[in-house]
């Protein structure tokens, strides 16, 4: 049975909580650059890279990504292949053509300001209701909560908490309880020291109670169960999926690139052709029928390159690669280009599709 809010606060000390928590960040906080300053466009854009990508692989990428587009508007002049191109390698690529269409929106009808409306903000493309408390308590100061994965193995602990924290219902039950004890002096401080907190301190596997600041508020260091929290149901088991790819280069030098569809995973990111074949004795020779039809291309030589693994959250991709060589007449379209080398990287890719380009050039 799921505790009401009353029976999780009662005994708890909120502002004594507060000030521990906020203290220890105000001393102990990463230096990061999103940091330095309030601006809500950085801070945004911050928030969506850090949605599942590790602070360390966030920080070269959100510095390039200043540079490249420093303001809401020369992100939202900036074409797609541009700015899949800053972002390639951070995965998830929907976050950042969500993020470009929302900044389009801002440009058009905020004038160009970061809403503060709640209800506006999170009407934008992309924007859930983590991003949402996040810009608006961080840049804004406004006690929304942003209560993530991270954030709920913290309150999980701190307040004993045992539903299922895959589940909506529990996420809006931590927010609900958030809502309840976020400071209001300093949102965007309580709101990063609970990230920093399950970053730094209340991490998964062995928290570092001994250090915590909020160890005396902590029930679950109480009764020595913080291991056992939070509890997560597991998702399905990963589905591998076997596919054969070719780096095809034609009579000058130029090698087939082609775009990926607008829709699914890696949307709209180019890629070497490859298809998911069934395994069969002459494996080689069905791909190179197979990359002939396609293509419309006649395939001279077919040489393996290697193998290629990429994990996504839902599926694997099991890569085996070929150089080939296509002879004679080659033909273009819209989603479907040859290249020069140094043209090919202006591109983005998948990266297991670099790796094989590396791989390539070996
Ligand atoms: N994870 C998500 N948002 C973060 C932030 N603003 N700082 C550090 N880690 C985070």
């Amino acid at each position: 049975m799921k505790k009401n809010l009353q029976q999780i606060l009662d005994g708890f000390h909120i502002e004594q909580f507060q000030n521990d928590l906020i203290d220890w960040f105000t001393k102990e906080q990463r230096d990061l650059p999103w940091r330095k300053d309030r601006d809500p466009y950085k801070i945004w854009v911050s928030e969506v890279m850090l949605q599942q990508t590790r602070v360390d692989t966030v920080i070269p990428y959100f510095h390039k990504f200043m540079e490249k587009f420093p303001t809401l508007e020369a992100l939202a002049e900036a074409d797609e292949e541009e700015v899949l191109k800053a972002w390639e390698g951070l995965g998830y690529y929907s976050r950042v053509r969500n993020l470009h269409a929302a900044v389009k929106e801002v440009k058009e009808k905020y004038d160009g300001e970061v809403p503060r409306s709640k209800e506006q903000f999170s009407k934008l493309k992309g924007v859930g209701p983590y991003t949402t408390g996040a810009v608006l308590s961080i840049a804004y100061g406004i006690p929304e909560p942003a209560v993530d994965g991270n954030v709920m193995r913290v309150l999980s602990r701190i307040f004993l908490i045992w539903d299922d924290i895959a589940k909506v219902s529990t996420r809006k039950q931590f927010e609900e309880i958030v809502r309840h004890i976020i400071s209001r002096e300093n949102p965007s401080y309580f709101n990063q020291a609970l990230m920093e907190l399950g970053a730094l301190i209340c991490v998964p596997m062995n928290p570092l109670c001994l250090l915590c600041p909020v160890q005396a508020h902590c029930r679950a260091f109480h009764e020595g169960v913080e291991k056992e929290l939070p509890v997560k149901t597991k998702t399905k088991a990963t589905k591998k999926v076997y596919l054969r790819a070719v780096v095809l280069k034609n009579e000058e030098g130029r090698i087939l690139i082609r775009k990926r569809p607008s829709e699914g995973l890696l949307a709209n990111l180019w890629e070497f052709p490859n298809d998911e074949l069934p395994l069969q004795i002459e494996e080689a020779q069905a791909f190179a029928e197979w990359i002939s039809r396609e293509h419309n291309v006649v395939v001279q030589s077919l040489e393996p390159i290697g193998e290629f693994e990429h994990v996504f959250s839902h599926l694997i991709w099991h890569i085996t690669a070929y150089r080939g060589e296509a002879i004679g007449q080659t033909s273009e379209s819209e989603t479907s280009k040859w290249v020069t080398p140094e043209q090919l990287e202006t591109y983005a890719f998948p990266v297991s599709h670099q790796r094989i380009w590396k791989a390539y050039n070996e």
